[in-house]
């Protein structure tokens, strides 16, 4: 049998990417096991999803850090000794710095509401709508030390001429649980 690789989510919010990649590894769609959630607010339902899951978390309030080095270390302690191979950011909404990129480079993915390169940042989906966008998706992409940047690994796109938010954005996460669960799978068979 070959041993599930061993990943740790970064979430800040609701988390359902989180979710849809935790329960994917717990049903047996990726061979893989989700050992750990670091989230950066207590408040964030992504830490309640976690604890029904029965996945520990880490969560941590950065200001009480001197630096992001210093939280940074704390994470990558904890990721050591749950043996994380893989990190993957799901609406982590913090810029990953040195410490984690040198410990686990090539191996920080992150999923980001847009076709990137264009619409990075924090309002992906409504800065394409007042752009007047047509075509709409989500991107998985290497993490580097710079906003939704990195190279792509893979997209998912839709047509929509809607002026639903909403419903644009279910139909965007939508896209982004797949193409989640699709690139760690991708990235697992390449033997990461
Ligand atoms: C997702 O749409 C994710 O792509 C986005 O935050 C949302 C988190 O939703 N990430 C970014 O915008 C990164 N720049 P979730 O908490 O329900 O997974």
């Amino acid at each position: 049998m070959v041993a599930k690789r061993k990943i740790a989510v970064f979430a800040s919010g609701y988390g359902s990417n989180f979710e849809a990649i935790a329960r994917a590894a717990q049903s047996g769609e990726i061979p893989a096991e989700v050992v750990l959630l670091v989230c950066d607010k207590k408040s964030a339902r992504a830490c309640d999803i976690a604890n029904e899951l029965g996945i520990e978390s880490f969560i941590f309030t950065a200001k009480e850090y001197n630096s992001k080095q210093e939280y940074e270390s704390a994470i990558v302690e904890q990721c050591k000794a749950r043996g994380v191979e893989m990190i993957c950011l799901a609406g982590y909404m913090r810029i990953v710095g040195k410490v984690l990129l040198e410990r686990y480079a090539e191996r920080i993915i992150n999923i980001h509401p847009s076709l990137l390169p264009s619409f990075k940042g924090a309002h992906a989906i409504q800065d394409a709508v007042d752009y007047g966008v047509k075509i709409f998706g989500a991107t998985t992409h290497f993490v580097d030390e710079t906003l939704d940047g990195g190279r792509i690994i893979d997209q998912g796109a839709i047509v929509y001429e809607g002026n639903d938010i909403e419903e644009l954005t279910n139909l965007i996460h939508k896209i982004e649980h797949n193409l989640y669960v699709k690139t760690i799978n991708k990235l697992i068979n390449k033997k990461f």
